[in-house]
């Protein structure tokens, strides 16, 4: 089974200790009403092309600068509206076909294989050093990072880090994609955005697929100036523009929420905060985003291994093995814990040290 095929496999799958999906948990957040925000949107806008073709960009870009500006990136512009982030990587990977595009392993799947599907390869960075290999970047590369809670890893890099990553681009002339999807899900405070701090070297784009709805293939992207054209051209050959109708709900939604992509998920957050405490005294950590990492005593844990723990114990997970070649990732899991309520994350775990043990 292909890993895609997997992962989608896991996402609908009604197993009562799924820790296998990173889908949102659309029913602990505040009701979601399109219709309502739809009439928002055009109350307020009603001159907007929602029902036509349109341009590339989109038409939410007045309200893209406000939430842009809302998270700290203060020097904004207008970004442009993508079917998902998915789309705005696929379009990054496009522009950058001909240079080294990189990224840190474990590896976000829709990256690398966006890469693959441009006729490019992916250079691979270790995590454990990833920033002096960065050092050897040529210019004119794309380095892709999700610097808040990563997937796979549920890693959020420190200031210092964003401060070091930003340095060495300067130096070597690189360009960066900030992949922001898991951003507003901080537990304690946010940390400045890479784009923020350096906006005409870094791409970075927001997601409304997790904080809000999947279904609605809406994404924000800002596009270093020198790219935006190239960008838009391939947009237009991939799709021609997004859909007008979700683009309106999406609107309407910032509208009515002040253009903050996290103020409504304060209860969310409370229901994580109880899954960090007991995360804590398993040894695992957890920062906030969908994801934890968890090792175990077990050198080779594969799809095999996960497939045996769904039968015997009723546990879905992913093995890292999934999101890495490199072996040293061989003994841990990819926990999505959004989703999963406390009681359940309790007993899968018990059930997880179960199976190790037997
Ligand atoms: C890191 C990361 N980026 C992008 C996406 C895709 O987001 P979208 O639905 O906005 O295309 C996902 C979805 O799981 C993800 O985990």
């Amino acid at each position: 089974m292909s890993r895609i095929h997997l992962l989608n496999q896991l996402a609908t799958s009604e197993c009562p200790y799924n820790f296998g999906a990173g889908v949102p948990p659309l029913d602990q957040y505040p009701a979601f009403d399109p219709g309502y925000f739809y009439r928002v949107f055009l109350e307020e806008f009603p001159n907007k092309p929602v029902l036509h073709y349109h341009q590339s960009e989109g038409f939410l870009g007045e309200l893209s600068q406000r939430v842009f500006q809302k998270d700290g990136f203060s020097d904004a512009k207008g970004g442009i509206i993508t079917n998902g982030v998915q789309e705005s990587i696929t379009l990054a990977t496009l522009l950058f076909k001909d240079s080294c595009v990189a990224c840190t392993d474990p590896f976000y799947p829709g990256f690398v294989d966006a890469v693959k599907m441009s006729g490019n390869d992916t250079c691979f960075i270790d995590s454990e050093h990833w920033l002096e290999s960065l050092e050897s970047l040529v210019p004119g590369s794309l380095f892709y990072i999700s610097a808040d809670f990563a997937n796979p890893t549920g890693k959020r890099i420190t200031l210092d880090e964003r401060k070091q990553l930003l340095a060495i681009a300067e130096k070597n002339d690189f360009y960066i994609f900030e992949d922001a999807t898991y951003r507003p899900f901080f537990l304690d405070h946010s940390l400045p955005s890479l784009v923020s701090m350096a906006p005409e070297r870094v791409f970075h784009s927001i997601s409304f697929s997790k904080i809000l709805s999947p279904g609605l293939r809406v994404a924000m992207t800002h596009v270093p100036s020198a790219f935006r054209d190239a960008f838009l051209s391939l947009k237009a050959n991939v799709s021609l523009n997004s859909s007008g109708f979700t683009q309106a709900i999406v609107g309407g939604w910032l509208l009515k929420n002040e253009f903050s992509l996290s103020k409504h998920l304060d209860a969310f957050k409370n229901l994580m905060r109880n899954k960090q405490e007991f995360l804590l005294t398993q040894h695992v950590a957890y920062e906030g985003g969908f994801f934890v990492e968890m090792t175990l005593q077990h050198p080779s844990i594969d799809l095999a291994w996960c497939t045996e723990l769904l039968a015997k114990e009723d546990v879905a997970a992913c093995p890292m093995s999934l999101f890495s070649d490199n072996l040293t990732h061989h003994n841990k899991l990819r926990l999505a814990i959004a989703k999963i309520s406390l009681e359940n994350l309790k007993v899968g775990f018990m059930k997880i040290h179960n199976f190790v043990g037997s």
